[in-house]
């Protein structure tokens, strides 16, 4: 039998549950050896609840004394570059969580760090692996769309900053653009068949989050004023790639809208398309306009999504597939979410240079 792949997971918070519930599925495949965190606490829980052997709470040391095929980096933004870098040099092929990184600096940097230690650097854009874009990936590759050349991509939260890290730009390096934005851009580009961007417009704002403090009415909402609020609570954005396709991007944590909406719409010259959950496309047929929808639901189901991503990294480190969410990928993301921070401060469309 083969050797299992010997894993370790850098941060042990809400999204390293998901990787882990993967890994235990590949039982067959892989052992998760050892675990590092900050907080010990969490962290004892953490291999306590797994049966992990080796806890640490230094990635640098975790990669010094242990041998490992994998790790999955899955702390707050801002430890993304120094912990894939060190997990990257310690020998490990790293599946890193979107996003990528802070900026693009740092992403580049953790992508010329995979290419001199020849590991495989996969990026967490979970989403390429839904039920939902399996579907819409067939259609598109059927021709069904046409050319397609607008597309929306939508993550609106009326009360949803998750608090903690994710409201302090120090930690998280924006706010609904980086966190979420960057789930629903990333699903466009993708089944658009990745063209690259060349310049975006954008403003941010921050009306409605401070002021929120303690009003929320979820369970995430920040608590009693308490975490910082120093990010945007709204970003709207207009993307140009240099195939033709333009992507309107709406991205928030705090806004006066009706309900909370993810979704995403491509628009072709054949066909176009919503996902507001389930997939519906907009056509001819016959000489009339037609919606179609798959007899079949298409809603994104959270069941299997993240095992989908986990056996994905795992099939590339054995090199049975192709990585499908590749550095490159993470790299051209933070050169949009830089590029819309950047023109949402000067007021100017800022073109995107380096790809
Ligand atoms: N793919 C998705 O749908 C999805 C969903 C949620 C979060 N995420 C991403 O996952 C990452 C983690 O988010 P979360 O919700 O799990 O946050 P979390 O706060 O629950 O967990 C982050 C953990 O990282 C630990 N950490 C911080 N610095 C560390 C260091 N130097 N060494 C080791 N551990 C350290 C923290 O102590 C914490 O336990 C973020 O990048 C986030 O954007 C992705």
């Amino acid at each position: 039998m083969a050797k299992k792949l010997r894993v370790g997971i850098i941060g042990t918070g809400n999204i390293s549950h998901c990787h882990m519930a993967g890994y235990r599925k590949l039982s067959d495949r892989v052992e998760v050896v050892a675990a590092c965190d900050i907080d010990e606490i969490k962290l004892a829980a953490y291999c306590k609840q797994y049966g992990i052997p080796a806890q640490y709470t230094d990635f640098r040391e975790m990669m010094k004394n242990e041998e490992l095929d994998c790790v999955s980096v899955c702390t707050w933004n801002a430890v993304h570059k120094d912990a894939t870098i060190a997990a990257l040099r310690g020998g490990a092929n790293v599946l890193c969580e979107k996003p990528m990184a802070m900026n693009a600096a740092e992403a580049a940097e953790m992508k010329a760090a995979a290419e001199e230690t020849g590991r495989l650097l996969q990026i967490g854009f979970v989403r390429r692996f839904g039920n939902d874009a399996a579907a819409l990936k067939d259609f598109i590759d059927a021709g069904v769309f046409g050319d397609i050349y607008y597309a929306k991509a939508t993550y609106l939260r009326r009360d949803g900053c998750p608090g903690g890290w994710f409201g302090d730009k120090s930690r998280s390096g924006g706010g609904p653009l980086i966190d979420l934005g960057v789930h629903v851009i990333d699903l466009v580009r993708y089944l658009a068949g990745l063209p690259k961007p060349v310049s975006a417009f954008g403003a941010t704002y921050n009306n409605l989050g401070p002021n929120r403090a303690g009003g929320g009415q979820k369970a995430w909402a920040i608590a009693g004023g308490q975490d910082p609020y120093t990010v945007e609570d709204f970003t709207t954005a207009l993307i140009r790639f240099e195939n033709g396709l333009t992507v309107s991007v709406e991205a928030s944590f705090n806004l006066n809208v009706k309900k909370d909406v993810g979704n995403i719409e491509l628009f072709g010259t054949q066909a176009g398309c919503r996902i507001d959950p389930e997939v519906e496309l907009y056509t001819q047929m016959a000489g009339r306009f037609v919606n179609v929808s798959p007899a079949a639901s298409t809603a994104l189901s959270f069941n299997g999504l993240f095992e989908n991503e986990i056996r994905g990294f795992v099939d590339a480190v054995e090199g049975i597939a192709p990585c499908r969410a590749t550095a490159e990928d993470g790299l051209v993301l933070m050169k949009i979410i830089d590029a819309i921070y950047e023109s949402a401060e000067t007021g100017k469309s800022v073109e995107i240079r380096g790809l």
